[in-house]
């Protein structure tokens, strides 16, 4: 596998995306593993790289609003406002398919993810490639998201014949995901784009999955998950008598007598490290993680989230 980090390799990326291939992008949320969207036979790479269900949709990602067109089919003004607003960034809209786009990417819905992503490599890819990318998160399905090029390394080595290697990714959690398509918008995934922040654009959104949303595989109830088991629990709750197997993530500092890492307690600081510090409990290879509650409030409804399902899915193999 082929490590780049200077713009020379940019060619070298299309190139490899033009041929079919399946490269490892950073994007300002997570890493991506990322395909010629109009391309079946790419797309199917990618689904047999990550091991994923294949009715599970893919978000296509466009250097920008210009390109939704080619895409969506029905672009209402709640989706340009949005994109005016949020893009480049951590948005992904889910909108009405043009007929063209393959069953593949969109799940064989009607429907397909639109994201145009902020991180300068992933633009410039998709300035120079000029369609757009189908990438998923660059894990295999149900575990832990990749914030880091060595994230992606250790989990695909040289199954993946090009790595951009961007640095740790600025947000490190997934994008804020709206559904449009139906009457009324709709967050499916919450993420760095809060609930108010698109209420303060478009009006009130409903949030959560309801029966008749798109399929969203990040809403499993198991996903994002370490191998050993994880527990969520409050900070008094934390004690110290199982301190040599219990490795905690912790809220500002790891509570005495315990082992573990601690993560500011800032939405923005704690989601940049949060994947990155998962992984790295997960390595020490203990009878159980245990996460520090954080405070239930909408700024830290995404992390939320994602520990949730971290917990649900954690320790499966
Ligand atoms: O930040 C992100 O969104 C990252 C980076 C790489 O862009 N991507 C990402 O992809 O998280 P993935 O595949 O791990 O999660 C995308 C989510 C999935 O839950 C998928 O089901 C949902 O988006 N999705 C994609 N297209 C959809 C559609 N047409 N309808 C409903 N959900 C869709
Ligand atoms: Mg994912």
């Amino acid at each position: 596998m082929r490590i780049a980090s200077n713009t020379t390799e940019i060619a070298n990326a299309v190139a490899a995306l033009r041929a079919g291939e399946v490269i490892g992008l950073p994007t300002e949320t997570v890493y991506g593993l990322a395909a010629d969207a109009m391309n079946p036979a790419a797309v199917a790479r990618i689904f047999a790289l990550k091991g994923r269900p294949l009715d599970h949709p893919l978000i296509v990602h466009i250097a920008g609003i210009e390109q939704l067109p080619r895409f969506a089919r029905e672009i209402p003004n709640s989706a340009r406002q949005l994109a005016a607003a949020f893009w480049p960034g951590p948005l992904t809209l889910i909108l009405r398919r043009q007929a063209d786009v393959p069953d593949a990417v969109t799940g064989d819905q009607d429907t397909v993810g639109l994201r145009a992503p902020a991180h300068p490599l992933a633009q410039q890819v998709l300035r120079a490639f000029a369609g757009g990318l189908a990438a998923p998160s660059a894990n295999r399905f149900g575990r832990i998201s990749a914030t880091r090029a060595e994230h992606v390394r250790e989990e695909f080595g040289a199954q993946l014949p090009l790595l951009l290697d961007g640095g740790p990714c600025r947000i490190g959690i997934e994008s804020s995901i709206v559904d449009l398509s139906a009457q009324t918008p709709r967050i499916l995934r919450p993420g760095a784009i809060s609930r108010a922040q698109i209420e303060a654009v478009i009006g009130t959104v409903a949030i959560g999955v309801d029966g008749n949303s798109p399929r969203t595989s990040g809403t499993l109830a198991a996903h994002y998950a370490p191998r050993t088991p994880l527990r969520l629990l409050p900070r008094d709750a934390i004690h110290a008598a199982d301190a040599d197997s219990v490795q905690v993530l912790a809220l500002g500092s790891v509570p005495a007598g315990s082992h573990g890492i601690a993560l500011p307690a800032d939405p923005q600081a704690y989601a940049h490290s949060l994947y990155d510090t998962l992984r790295c409990l997960d390595a020490r290879a203990s009878a159980l993680i245990v996460v520090e509650q954080p405070p239930d409030t909408a700024e830290w409804q995404a992390i939320n989230d994602r520990l949730r399902r971290s917990a649900a899915g954690a320790g499966a193999d």
